[in-house]
């Protein structure tokens, strides 16, 4: 679908008239004059396909009428010789289509005459921006922080938040989206099995993040999904341990939890080897479990089912098998983390809550886990999956999980 189509999409279940405004962000500043790596706002970047800073898309909606204007920074020579040239006009209208750029400063102004006209015409209509915030004490992003400025200035705008539309459009990978997840994937792969070539007992799990984001960069890509998880032994049984800076034991398992990108689109990939190439009988037993508990979650996942289930299915399975090999306690003390999420733009992607129904189109992670703390045994596999309209399909197939299949690779 290309970004018109989007906008239209998204302008299609709003009021007439309404407007959405949007903002592409700005990266923090790090240093005295050093700025974070910049992050482009998702939904921005899902509407108009371009990931700089500083920029806003305005739309519009008006007796049926759809109009689009992105405000970016003018160009200058000088920034262009000491850090690269901003966007230029011509290039933000080729990548987004939209049907006006404007200056970024010229947005207030803008934005006020544009909607005294439409107030002149009708009492009363909302502006939507991007409410949302990961902890409710977070209050300051630039859509909060924008609609706060227009709400003092005028009281009688309606403020209201889009980020329920653009879940619901979102959650629906077209086949662009999907063929990005999979070059993402592909690039995982790579990653993977440059680790397990080069694995070796007494090596420092840095290492094996070393050895994953060459693998990456080599491959043109710069930008991770998440932080890289490469845990060995006991490490691994910490859910999301970051560390990386413990040596790898011989005998210990290897936990990797990482993923490559394309176009913004994250991977998310598990995978659990041994350090010394050889699954031992008890990690054997173990890693069998979650591996046969992980292909019954894809065999159960289909449009009508939601996540909740297949957790469920997960707890049920763990319940009925982990007395049988000596783990008596409840099942939350080795398996304490949910199956999966959606996968997109965000490695954790928009989603519409556990008890949402998968639906065709719809890509999620399929991750189960078990925990050994005593044993120092933490295994997880993780897989990305499309609900398709018959059921599921492996979108990382390519990347061996099977036991022996794992061990005659590290041996070669
Ligand atoms: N890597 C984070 C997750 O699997 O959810
Ligand atoms: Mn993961
Ligand atoms: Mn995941």
């Amino acid at each position: 679908m290309n970004y018109s189509l989007r906008r239209q999409r998204l302008l299609e279940g709003l009021e007439d008239p309404s407007f959405v405004l949007i903002f592409s962000g700005k990266a923090p500043m790090r240093s005295a004059d050093e700025a974070y790596e910049f992050v482009v706002d998702r939904n921005f970047f899902y509407l108009t396909g371009i990931d700089r800073e500083n920029m806003a898309l305005l739309l519009s909606k008006r007796n049926g009428v759809c109009h689009s204007v992105l405000f970016i920074e003018p160009y200058d020579e000088m920034l262009a010789r000491w850090v690269g040239g901003r966007m230029r006009e011509e290039e933000a209208k080729e990548i987004s289509a939209v049907d006006e750029v404007r200056d970024i400063r010229d947005l207030d102004d803008h934005l006020v005459n544009l909607y005294a006209r439409g107030l002149r015409q009708q009492a009363s209509f909302p502006v939507y921006f991007d409410l949302w915030r990961q902890e409710a004490e977070q209050d300051r992003t630039p859509g909060i922080d924008y609609a706060r400025k227009l709400q003092a200035k005028y009281p009688q705008i309606q403020v209201k938040d889009i980020f329920p539309a653009l879940t619901s459009l979102r959650l629906v990978k077209d086949e662009k989206e999907i063929t990005a997840i999979r070059k993402a994937i592909h690039r995982t792969r790579l990653g993977i099995e440059a680790m397990m070539r080069s694995i070796r007992p007494n090596q420092n799990e840095m290492q094996m993040e070393a050895v994953f984001l060459f693998s990456l960069m080599q491959g043109g890509c710069r930008d991770v999904a998440f932080h890289t998880i490469a845990a060995s032994g006991e490490r691994a049984t910490t859910l999301h341990y970051s560390d990386n800076d413990q040596t790898m034991r011989d005998g210990e398992l290897f936990l990797c939890d990482l993923g490559a990108t394309e176009s913004h689109y994250c991977a998310d990939i598990s995978r659990t080897f041994p350090v010394n190439g050889h699954f031992s009988d008890r990690q054997r037993e173990i890693y069998d479990l979650v591996l046969t508990v992980q292909k019954k979650v894809k065999d159960a996942a289909r449009p009508g089912v939601s996540i909740r289930d297949l957790q469920k299915l997960v707890i049920d399975f763990y319940r009925e098998e982990l007395p049988k090999h000596g783990l008596y306690k409840d099942v939350s003390e080795y398996y304490f983390h949910g199956i999966g999420h959606h996968l997109g733009l965000d490695t954790h992607d928009v989603d519409g809550g556990l008890g949402l129904i998968l639906q065709p189109g719809h890509v999620i992670t399929d991750e189960p886990g078990l925990y050994i703390r005593d044993e120092g045994i933490g295994i997880r596999i993780e897989d990305d999956l499309l609900i398709t309209e018959e059921g599921s399909e492996w979108l990382s197939a390519e990347i061996i999980k099977e036991p022996e299949a794992i061990e005659a690779f590290m041996k070669r």
